[in-house]
């Protein structure tokens, strides 16, 4: 692999406690970014962090759908760093397969606010930064069911859809001041989430995980946390200085 494609930037990367959002923080980290790894769950952004030196990576916790969370964040960044780069938008929750008139209000408006109103206001907060240097790369964690439905998923294919327009919405808006928003759908991953789409607590049983997921992927194999992180290196790199308002599908075929 090329090394140092990141050298001398800096990244916010959500949900870097777990899954791709860590696999993402730490490859950034590997290719010399300064990153911080932003989680709703401290300690598990603290332990995806505490292998690299200090002067690199900061942990911090924060709530994507919270707008004073969100801001503080965006604040944090200029006063250690100096600078803003990158943005991954990759924390996420996930549906428990649900029919809609079972779903409650909460439910809904809990999905729609971390999957899709966080993209909202790290963007909003972003801009500033990024259009005072003129440049930037915002990527967003979508989906493959934001374009490929499946019943029972109705708020979080609605969610991600949402993210998905609202990338090139953003890509058209930003491309004057030289910022890139692009967006990766992954299909089926092999992360902890998988587990929460059907029961909630984790305990799918490897034959449901292939008859619901894997069955479903051309390539015949469940999307890894590297193979995001592979895509959103390029996308944030310099490699893809020409590309924007793309949604790149990383999932074995799935969206075909
Ligand atoms: N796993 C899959 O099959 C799959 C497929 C397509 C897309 N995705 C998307 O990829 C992204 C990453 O998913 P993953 O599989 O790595 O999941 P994961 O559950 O392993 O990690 C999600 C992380 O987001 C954090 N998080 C949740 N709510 C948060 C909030 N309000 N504020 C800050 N952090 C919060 C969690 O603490 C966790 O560390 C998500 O946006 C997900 O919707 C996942």
């Amino acid at each position: 692999m090329i090394e140092k494609l990141l050298q001398g930037k800096t990244a916010i990367v959500t949900g870097a406690g777990s899954g791709m959002g860590k696999a993402i923080a730490q490859l950034f980290v590997e290719q010399k970014a300064n990153v911080i790894f932003a989680d709703l769950n401290i300690e598990a952004a603290k332990a995806a962090s505490d292998s690299f030196s200090s002067e690199n990576v900061k942990a911090v916790q924060v709530d994507v759908s919270n707008n004073e969370d969100v801001a503080a964040l965006f604040q944090e960044v200029e006063e250690v760093f100096g600078r803003l780069d990158i943005v991954v938008n990759c924390a996420g929750v996930p549906q428990v397969f649900t029919e809609v008139e079972d779903l409650s209000i909460e439910q809904w408006d809990r999905i729609m606010d971390v999957n899709t109103k966080s993209i909202f206001l790290t963007t909003k907060y972003a801009a500033p930064i990024m259009k005072k240097q003129q440049s930037g790369s915002i990527i967003n964690i979508a989906s493959i069911a934001g374009v490929r439905a499946r019943p029972g998923l109705n708020a979080y294919c609605a969610s991600k859809g949402a993210a998905i327009m609202l990338t090139k919405a953003l890509a058209l808006e930003f491309a004057p001041y030289k910022i890139r928003v692009n967006a990766i759908n992954p299909g089926p991953a092999d992360t902890p989430m998988i587990n929460q789409f059907l029961n909630g607590d984790g305990t799918l049983i490897e034959e449901d995980k292939k008859k619901i997921f894997l069955d479903s992927v051309p390539l015949g194999s469940l999307i890894q946390a590297e193979d995001i992180a592979q895509a959103s290196l390029y996308l944030a790199s310099d490699l893809a200085k020409i590309v924007t308002g793309e949604i790149l599908n990383v999932d074995g075929g799935r969206g075909i």
